[in-house]
């Protein structure tokens, strides 16, 4: 059963290890398919710690970590924020988790943090992700024609949203 729950310093291990699995990184990052470290995991961690936008939850299934999400860039003016999902283990992905997880991370992004608009961004070959978040009402907002070059390819981002069905 999925639960969800506060990201903690204890989780910096499982951060390293699902950053670094191919089948996470191969979709995410400033470079695609790039590892993590330790290091950098635990200066990630640290700068969280002290800062004020940013929002983010371990997803468990019952106490075993399966992935993380959150929120970034969170802006009280703007009442907008960024939004990031990785489900780390492999044999999690592709079970409807990241929906459940997705659907509970939007409520509390609305309910909680009171935003009107969640953004994300997304390679526009990580066909599963895409059609998740348009599942989830998410709308394409633009397209970066190339923006990604890995392994003798371009790829293609898509800047994606969705908004508060509160006036
Ligand atoms: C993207 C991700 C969070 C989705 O979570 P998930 O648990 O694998 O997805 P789910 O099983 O909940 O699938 C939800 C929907 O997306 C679809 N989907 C998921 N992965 C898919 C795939 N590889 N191909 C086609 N459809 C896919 C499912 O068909 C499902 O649709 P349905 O409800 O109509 O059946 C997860 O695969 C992941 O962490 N991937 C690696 C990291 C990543 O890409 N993060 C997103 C960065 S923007």
């Amino acid at each position: 059963m999925i639960k969800i729950r506060k990201h903690l310093r204890r989780d910096i291990p499982c951060r390293v290890k699902w950053l670094s699995n191919p089948g996470v990184n191969k979709f995410i990052g400033d470079e695609l398919g790039q590892k993590t470290t330790l290091m950098k995991e635990v200066a990630w961690f640290d700068n969280y710690q002290k800062s004020k936008n940013k929002k983010f939850f371990t997803i468990c299934d019952n106490s075993k970590p399966i992935g993380f999400m959150g929120f970034s860039n969170i802006s009280k003016v703007n009442k907008n924020a960024d939004l990031f999902i990785a489900i780390g283990e492999d044999d999690y992905r592709g079970k409807g988790n990241g929906k459940i997880a997705m659907e509970w991370l939007i409520a509390y992004g609305f309910d909680e943090l009171n935003l009107h608009k969640i953004n994300l961004g997304v390679v526009k070959d990580n066909v599963g992700a895409v059609k998740l978040y348009r599942s989830l009402g998410f709308v394409t907002e633009g397209k970066m024609k190339d923006e990604i070059f890995h392994n003798g390819k371009y790829y293609d981002f898509l800047s994606m949203a969705l908004f508060s069905k509160k006036k």
